[in-house]
């Protein structure tokens, strides 16, 4: 039988973390979990419950109403990856826009979250076989995953790929906008008190600013297989 292993993937955000773990998850018939997804549920969940606008957030009532929040992941085999439900409705689309992208690190800085989202994300990843995206994944959620991956690339090529995006979807953004979040973001990302995002020691780094999808994916399958027929 074919060894199963832990994949830790983590980075800065708009690095492409999520299109390389569902790639390698699609080929290897593993569970692709995205952390990123379940931090965008709860702080969506603060918006609706008006705990958190551009002024305000009342912590202490989030860490209060944690236990309301039920969230699950269930496969969508049309798109061929699971959607995040959030107490029971599908919140896919709701998470991703620029206001929750916003608001998201905030959320994230609350140790009762990480707390809550961290014992949630081992139990999914007890029995391997998984591909998790994040920022935490290999010094906190996994410590022992057999690969690790860092991935980076520069702020303004993530700023145009997240534009991009947005704009697809029909969003009305200014690129400028879409960079200051990102440079946000990576500012409370990396200077939280609680799992701040950094590189572990054994993880390989790849800043993907020139390389495209198939050269990634490639470079890292590689990787897979040398640990999986390694032993
Ligand atoms: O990957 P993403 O951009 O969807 O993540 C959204 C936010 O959630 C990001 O600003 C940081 C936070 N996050 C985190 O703190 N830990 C994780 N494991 C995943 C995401």
């Amino acid at each position: 039988m074919t060894k199963k292993i832990t994949i830790a993937i983590d980075g800065f955000s708009s690095t492409g973390k999520s299109t390389l773990a569902k790639q390698l998850a699609k080929h290897l018939g593993y569970i692709y979990v995205d952390t990123g997804a379940m931090y965008r549920a709860v702080a969506f969940f603060a918006m609706q419950n008006n705990l958190i606008s551009s002024d305000s957030f009342n912590k202490v009532e989030l860490v209060n109403r944690l236990k309301d929040i039920l969230l699950e992941f269930k496969f969508n085999s049309d798109l061929g990856f699971a959607e995040m439900y959030l107490n029971g409705d599908n919140v896919e689309k709701d998470i991703r826009t620029i206001e929750v992208s916003g608001f998201v690190s905030k959320v994230a800085e609350v140790s009762e979250v990480r707390a809550k989202l961290v014992e949630q994300q081992k139990e999914m990843g007890k029995n391997k076989a998984i591909v998790m995206d994040g920022r935490d994944i290999g010094t906190v959620v996994f410590p022992d995953a057999e690969l690790k991956v860092f991935m980076t690339a520069s702020a303004s090529t993530r700023a145009q790929r997240r534009y991009d995006e947005l704009l697809q979807k029909g969003d009305v953004v200014t690129y400028e906008e879409v960079l200051k979040n990102v440079e946000e973001r990576d500012y409370i990302d990396t200077h939280r008190e609680d799992s701040p995002l950094v590189m572990a020691s054994d993880a390989v780094e790849i800043d993907n600013s020139y390389l495209n999808r198939e050269e990634q994916f490639q470079a890292v399958l590689d990787l897979v297989n040398n640990i999986i027929k390694g032993d």
